[in-house]
Order: structure tokens, then C-alpha cells, then sequence
């Protein structure tokens, strides 16, 4: 992982070498429109206010679970106690990128959706919010944190999520293996190179020409800055863009000119 003073040097560096949130200077009508319809729209959605009343309960609760560390890698390494409180301030999505998310999947609709890493599902349940009609499959290592997620679902009345309890790295080619296409997949969970690149060729085997591939922490370690590298660069990828917390992956066949954003946010 870089040194909080590295990724403070990096964030200046991305704010200033990218693009601003009008869209000036962007020369894809389609990164145009999404600059417009999905990054800036501020509008207040009718599900923001449920799912952040759960993230402050849960940055309130007190009580220790026993949690299965998945750390960055995928081997189980030990089990030790921790406090809910302290996992949910440390581990979950922030409001912005998680309403991000959402207006993501409400403005492309995609049907069949994963997630790598569950945690305490706040933005699974923002996903899952964006589309009622989509189906969202949603993977957590930690049985404690994939129950707390779970209780959270049945609460919200959130009937399209599946939750999948184990290792990623056991899971996911069998559910790969049985479903047809994916539409979009969220990977935020075991963040090292290697995992990293492995899960993006097995999801982009079931994509589609609408797939979109949204990457967590792209700039956290120099492992995950060359993950990101390799997945820019590769030949399926038409379209990519770095909102330096997250990289968005897009694979249209339309977009004959392969090209890179990066943009404020
Ligand atoms: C950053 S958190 C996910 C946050 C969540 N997506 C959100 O936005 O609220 C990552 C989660 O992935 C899980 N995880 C990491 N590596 C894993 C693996 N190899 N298999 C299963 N779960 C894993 C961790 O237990 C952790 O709960």
C-alpha cells in the first residue's frame, strides 16, 4: 500500500492533469453524457437517506465479530475479533462513489451484476436500488460480515441480491461457469496485482458489448497501479476512465478508437 503522503502526491497530480466535471475538453459524446447524466446529476434519489441511516448505524454499533481476515490477499490468513464500528469506517465505499455506483446502474441498467466484497452490503444495496429488475450477486469472504449484510438486505426489503459466502477466488469461476453474460461487476475486495488481473479475464470472458467493469482503489498500491495499467491497455478495453478512487472499464465494440479519461470527481 503507497504512504498516505504518495497518495496525497498522486490525488494532486489526477486533479490537476484531469479533465474538469463540465465535460470541457471531452471529445466522446458518450464520456460526455455520462459526465453530465450520471457523474454530475445531484438530484437526491429516494433510496439515498434508507441506506445511509444504515451506514450510521452501523459506524455506531459497538459490538465484535469474529472476522475471517481475507486481508488484501485471498488466503485465509487468522481470525480476529473486531468492532462493527471500525470496519464500516474503514472498509466501506464512501457516500459518493456509492450513490455513484447507483446512478451508474440506474442510468445503463444492466441485469446481471456482481460484486467482490460485500462487507456490510451499503453498496450492494445501492446497486441493487438502481435496478429492481437486476440481479445482484454479491461475494464476502467473512461469514460475520456476509450475516450483518444479509440482516441489512431483509430490512430494506432488497429481494434481487444473492449473497455468496467464501473466498472469490473459489467461487467465482464456478458462478462464472453457470452464467451466461455479466452487465456490470464491481471489484472491491483483494487488492493485489495478480487477483486483481485474474478476476478481470475471467469476468471479461462473460461480457458483453454493454459491460461495464468498475475497479476499487486503482491508485492504493503500486500492485493495483500496475493491475489498472495492464487492464487499460488491454485490447478488449475501447473506453477507461480513472475517477482516481475507482476505474471504469468499458468494452463497446462501437468505440472504434480506443481512448482514456481521466476526470475530476
Ligand atoms: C473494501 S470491502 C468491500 C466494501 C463494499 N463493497 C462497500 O462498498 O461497502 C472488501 C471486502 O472483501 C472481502 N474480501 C477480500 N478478499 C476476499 C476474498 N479473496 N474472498 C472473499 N472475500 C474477500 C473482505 O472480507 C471485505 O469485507
Amino acid at each position: 500500500m503507497h504512504s498516505p503522503f504518495i497518495i496525497i502526491k498522486k490525488y494532486i497530480r489526477y486533479w490537476f492533469t484531469s479533465s474538469n466535471r463540465k465535460g470541457h475538453g471531452v471529445h466522446s459524446p458518450f464520456v460526455f453524457d455520462f459526465i453530465i447524466h450520471v457523474l454530475n446529476d445531484k438530484k437526491e434519489k429516494a433510496c439515498y437517506e434508507k441506506i445511509e441511516s444504515h451506514r450510521n448505524k452501523l459506524l455506531k454499533n459497538k459490538a465484535y465479530i469474529e472476522v475471517e481476515d481475507f486481508g488484501a490477499g485471498s488466503s485465509l490468513t487468522k481470525s480476529n475479533r473486531r468492532r462493527v464500528d471500525k470496519i464500516a469506517a474503514s472498509s466501506l465505499k464512501s457516500k459518493k462513489f456509492a450513490q455513484l455506483l447507483h446512478r451508474i446502474v440506474q442510468y445503463y441498467k444492466p441485469d446481471q451484476i456482481i460484486e467482490l466484497g460485500t462487507s456490510f452490503g451499503i453498496t450492494t444495496a445501492y446497486m441493487a436500488e438502481g435496478n429492481k429488475s437486476a440481479t445482484v450477486h454479491t461475494f464476502e469472504g467473512s461469514s460475520a460480515i456476509a450475516q450483518l449484510a444479509q440482516t441489512h438486505f431483509e430490512k430494506l426489503s432488497l429481494v434481487n441480491i444473492y449473497s455468496h459466502q467464501g473466498d472469490f477466488d473459489v467461487l467465482l469461476p464456478s458462478f462464472l461457469e453457470a452464467s451466461s453474460t455479466i452487465d456490470l461487476a464491481f471489484i472491491d475486495g483483494n487488492h493485489r496485482e495478480k487477483p486483481t488481473l485474474d478476476y478481470f479475464r475471467k469476468l471479461l470472458s462473460k461480457s458483453t458489448d454493454e459491460t461495464i467493469l468498475i475497479f476499487d482503489d486503482i491508485h492504493w498500491s503500486a500492485e493495483m497501479e500496475r493491475a489498472w495499467a495492464e487492464i487499460k491497455a488491454h485490447p478488449a478495453v475501447t473506453l477507461s476512465i480513472d475517477l482516481f478512487f475507482i476505474g471504469i472499464v468499458f468494452v463497446k465494440k462501437d468505440f472504434k478508437v480506443k481512448q482514456h479519461f481521466s476526470i475530476q470527481f
